[in-house]
């Protein structure tokens, strides 16, 4: 398992916790950065990680910005991208069982780092529930072509 990783200038200290989580847990992980609190546009970063995961390339994906808001909208630009900005747990759990949603978004300013790591945890151990969410999940990935 690979998760693709990238934030903006408000969510780098946030990552670095997420990254000592998955070490902990022997996942690994590709860093499209920032790596820097220089103000970057969060665009940017969200699409690098959706066509991570959109490709294939990584299983899931992981990104920060200061509300979760703008780099989830840029992030779900990308076909075959399902990310969802959560800031609770049960967000996090339901979004995996009936969205199948292949990305989390962490608002950095929204919750603290301890919130954070919990609601990372549950979308990692989390799976789709298949069944009549995939046939909502499909009717998702129709309007992709609409
Ligand atoms: C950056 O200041 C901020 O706008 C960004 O981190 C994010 O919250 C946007 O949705």
């Amino acid at each position: 398992m690979t998760i693709a990783l990238a934030n903006d200038h408000a969510g780098v200290a946030l990552k670095e916790e997420i990254k000592k989580l998955l070490d902990e847990r022997g996942l690994g992980y590709k860093d499209f950065g920032t790596n820097t609190t220089d103000s970057v546009d969060y665009p940017e970063f969200g699409a690098a990680a959706g066509r991570a995961v959109a490709s294939g390339e990584c299983e899931l994906g992981i990104i920060i910005c200061g509300t979760g808001i703008g780099i989830s909208i840029a992030a779900n630009k990308i076909k075959g991208v399902r990310a969802a900005n959560c800031t609770n747990c049960f967000m996090a759990e339901m979004t995996r069982r009936h969205n199948d949603a292949n990305i989390l978004a962490l608002g950095a300013r929204v919750v603290g780092p301890g919130l954070a790591l919990k609601i990372v945890e549950t979308f990692l151990d989390t799976s789709f529930e298949g069944g009549r969410h995939q046939r909502r999940v499909d009717l998702i990935s129709a309007l992709e072509n609409a």
